[in-house]
C-alpha cells in the first residue's frame, strides 16, 4: 500500500507552514524526516492524521492511500484506513487507563463498524484474546503489566510516556505509523529498544516515518529513505548517508534558499 502525500500546503492563521510537500511512503519501508526546529515536521505529522486545526486552501492538496482520498476523513476513520500517529508530546488522560484505552482503539480500529451512531463496533477479539496480545506486547517492550492499570501517561517518565507510545503503535498494528521525536529522553537501551520494535514494525509490513533530529537511532533503524523538511518545504531527499551528512554539517546548505515568510 502506498500513501501519497501531494502538493500539500497548510496554513495557520495567516502564516503559511507547509508549501507544496509531496511524500509517498510505502509499507514495509522505513522513512526519516529530519528538518530544523520549527520547519513544519510536526504540523505534517499533525496533516496526516487529519488535524483540524490547518487550513489546506489549494485544491491540489490531496493526501491519498493508495488511490483514496483521505483528506476530508476525521482522524478516527484515518485510524481505521490504517494511520498511527505517536505524538512528540504524549498528552496525559486522567481516568483511563492504558489497557482500557488501547482495547477501545483495538476494537474501533479493527471490530466490523455499527451501523447508524451506535459507538459499540463488534469486537474484532474477545476481552481475552486482546489482553493475551496486549500482555505479550508490553513484554516485549519491558513494560511492567502494572502500567496497563495505570491512567494514560499519568506521572510516566518522559522515556516511559514514549514506550507506551510504541505499545499503541504494535498492539494497534497500523499500516503507516508516524513517530514524532520518539528517540528524545530515551536512555540506550530504551532507544534499543524502540529500534527493535520499529524493525518488527517493518518487518510485519507498516510503512514507519520517524521524525528526528539525531542519527543515533538511525544507526539502529537505517532508513530507507531521509527527507530533509527546511521551513516547510521538502528540500533534499537521499539515503541514510544524507542523515549522516546533516549530523556532520548541520542545514546550513539547505537553508538561504528557503527563508521564512
Ligand atoms: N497550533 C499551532 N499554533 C501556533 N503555531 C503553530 C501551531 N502548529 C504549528 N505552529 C507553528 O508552525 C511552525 C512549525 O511547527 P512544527 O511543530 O511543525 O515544527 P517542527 O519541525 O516539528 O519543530 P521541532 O523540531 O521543534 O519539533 C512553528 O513555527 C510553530 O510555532
Ligand atoms: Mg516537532
Amino acid at each position: 500500500m502506498k500513501l501519497t502525500i501531494t502538493n500539500l500546503s497548510a496554513h495557520l492563521a495567516d502564516r503559511q507552514i507547509l508549501k507544496d510537500v509531496s511524500l509517498s511512503l510505502l509499507t514495509g519501508k522505513v522513512y526519516a524526516l529530519m528538518g530544523p526546529n520549527g520547519s513544519g515536521k510536526s504540523t505534517l505529522a499533525q496533516i496526516i492524521m487529519g488535524n483540524p486545526a490547518y487550513e489546506i486552501p489549494n485544491p491540489k492538496s490531496q493526501i491519498q492511500i493508495n488511490k483514496k482520498n483521505i483528506l476530508s476523513m476525521k482522524p478516527d476513520e484515518r485510524a481505521r484506513q490504517g494511520i498511527f500517529l505517536a505524538f512528540q508530546n504524549p498528552i496525559t488522560v486522567p481516568g483511563v487507563s492504558v489497557g482500557n484505552l488501547l482495547k477501545t482503539a483495538y476494537q474501533s480500529i479493527h471490530g466490523k463498524k455499527p451501523k447508524g451512531n451506535g459507538v459499540v463496533a463488534n469486537p474484532a477479539l474477545s476481552v481475552w484474546e486482546f489482553n493475551t496480545l496486549l500482555v505479550e506486547k508490553a513484554k516485549n517492550l519491558g513494560i511492567p503489566q502494572e502500567f496497563l492499570g495505570r491512567a494514560v501517561n499519568d506521572n510516566f517518565s518522559g522515556g516511559e510516556k514514549k514506550k507506551l507510545e510504541m505499545l499503541q503503535a504494535l498492539t494497534l498494528k497500523p499500516k503507516f505509523a508516524l513517530f514524532d521525536e520518539i528517540d528524545t529522553g530515551l536512555d540506550v537501551d530504551a532507544l534499543q529498544t524502540v529500534a527493535r520494535t520499529i524493525m518488527d514494525l517493518k518487518r510485519q509490513g507498516t510503512g514507519v516515518l520517524i521524525i528526528t533530529h539525531y542519527q543515533r537511532i538511525l544507526k539502529y533503524v537505517k532508513p530507507d529513505f531521509v527527507h530533509v523538511l527546511v521551513n516547510g518545504s521538502i528540500v533534499a531527499s537521499g539515503g541514510y548517508t544524507l542523515a549522516k551528512d546533516i549530523e556532520k554539517n548541520g542545514y546550513k546548505k539547505f537553508i538561504g534558499n528557503h527563508s521564512k515568510n
